[in-house]
This record gives C-alpha cells, structure tokens and sequence, in this order.
C-alpha cells in the first residue's frame, strides 16, 4: 500500500523543542552542501531548525520514496524552491517559523505551505499596505478590530503558500493576485495573469497548535488534507 495516496495532501509539523536533544544525529544526515549551509548561519537557532528540517525531509522523503536518507539529491529552482533531483512524482514543500516546521507532501501537483507564528505587537493595516492588494486591505480593514490580526495571517499564510507553491519568490508581484480572508474557505479570488488560473488551485488555512496559522496552496486534485503525527524515526 502506497504512503501517499493520490489526491492527499500530508501535512507533517514538529516542534523544534522536542528534538533538541537530536539535534546531531539530524546533522549527520545532510548533504556536504546542506552542512555547508547550517554552518553559515549567525545565530545558533536558525542553524538547529535548519539542520532539524533538512533532517526530517530527509527521512519523510526515504519512507516515501523508499530510499536511503542520507542518499537523496535535491534540487532547487530558479529562486531556491527545492525539490527531489531526480523524476519524481512527489512534491513537497517547507515552512518554518518561531518553534515549529511544517512540511506539506502530495502526488501529481504543485504546492507550497507557510506557517506563521502569531504576533500583535504591531500594525496590521500599516505591513498589509506592503504586501496585500487593494482589494484584501479593504477586505481586511472591514473586519472587526479584535478580527483583524487573524484575518491578517490568513492573508499572509495563503498568500504566501501561493507564491511558494509557485516557486518564484518574492520575485512575483503580490498585488497582481489576490486571496480570501474569510475563516470558512480560502481560496484564490483573482489571477490577473491569467483570469482563469485561479479555478485550478485549491487553498487550506490550518493550524497547528496556539499561536501559529498555516496555509496550503495546491494545484491538482486534493480531497483530503491528513494532519500527520511524528512518532519518532
Ligand atoms: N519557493 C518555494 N519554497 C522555497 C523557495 C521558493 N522560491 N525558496 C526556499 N523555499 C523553501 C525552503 O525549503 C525554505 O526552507 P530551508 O531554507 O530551510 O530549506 C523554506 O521554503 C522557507 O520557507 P518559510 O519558512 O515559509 O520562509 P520565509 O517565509 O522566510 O520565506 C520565501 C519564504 C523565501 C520562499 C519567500 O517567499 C520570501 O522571502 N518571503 C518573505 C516573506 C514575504 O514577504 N511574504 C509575503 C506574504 S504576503
Ligand atoms: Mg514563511
């Protein structure tokens, strides 16, 4: 039986706190490249959740592509997405923010995810007018006050997931599409590149635990998203 059905999207989180004490056996898995990068970072926390989510991409990877961990070639894109180096019907992406890491997999579609940990120590409005569409300020303006900071990382989130699914960056304009801020659904509201486009994209908001909200943007069939438990390697 297949680990990754068709149609499903797996949604792994972890908490960095919890594998702290693993930090070096993760180490041990990566690549002389992916090494090189852990070391280049300035702070000692960036360089445990990089080390941490390479590690852990590593071992999905192996249980779901039946390789060898410590075996497997990635590849990156033009702006650093990065993907498995050889054919492979499997996408997955990463996102990591405050304690935890996410990691979203599925078959057959583009897709990207991004977590965020929840601050109110600043003004909404104010970072929405850098990055959101006129048309999700305004959305996000009429919410009620005490709504507002929600509703600013469903924005974010999805926002976000999108341009990671389709790996461009922040190279991609984010005023020429944009997304819904409402709790029930989220999906894509407007592709201006293509009026169309946004009918072939499916979007999730998530959560974790308190404090962090998540998105996923996938592009392909998805009827079921699994929210999947480490139970240890
Ligand atoms: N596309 C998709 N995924 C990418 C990517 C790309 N071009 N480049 C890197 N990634 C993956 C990597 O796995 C990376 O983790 P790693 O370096 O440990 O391997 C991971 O995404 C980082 O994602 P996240 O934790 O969500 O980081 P981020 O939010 O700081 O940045 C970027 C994500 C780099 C892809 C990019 O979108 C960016 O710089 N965003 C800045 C935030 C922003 O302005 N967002 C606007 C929202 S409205
Ligand atoms: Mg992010």
């Amino acid at each position: 039986m297949t680990l990754l059905p068709e149609n499903e999207v797996q949604l792994w989180y972890f908490k960095v706190d919890e594998f702290l004490k693993d930090v070096e056996s993760y180490a041990n898995l990566l690549s002389l490249k992916e090494t090189a990068r852990a070391d280049s970072f300035k702070f000692d926390k960036d360089r445990t959740v990089y080390i941490l989510a390479r590690g852990l991409l590593r071992i999905l990877s192996g249980r779901y592509l039946n390789k060898i961990p410590k075996k497997i070639k990635f590849d990156y894109g033009e702006y650093g997405k990065p993907g498995y180096k050889f054919q492979n019907p499997i996408a997955f992406n990463i996102s990591h923010s405050g304690n935890m890491i996410v990691m979203a997999f599925a078959r057959n579609c583009e897709i990207g995810v991004d977590i965020e940990k929840i601050k109110d120590d600043f003004d909404v409005i104010d970072i929405a007018h850098h990055f959101f569409s006129p048309d999700e300020i305004q959305t996000l303006k009429a919410l009620p006050e005490q709504e507002q900071v929600y509703g600013f990382y469903r924005c974010w989130t999805r926002k976000e997931s999108f341009i990671k699914a389709k790996g461009s960056g922040l190279s991609f304009p984010l005023t020429s599409f944009s997304v819904s801020l409402d709790v029930d659904y989220a999906e894509l509201l407007r592709t201006d590149w293509d009026s169309t486009e946004k009918k072939e994209w499916q979007l999730f908001t998530f959560t974790t635990t308190k404090d962090y909200l998540g998105a996923l943007s996938v592009k392909g069939n998805v009827e079921s998203i699994r929210q999947m438990k480490w139970h240890g390697s």
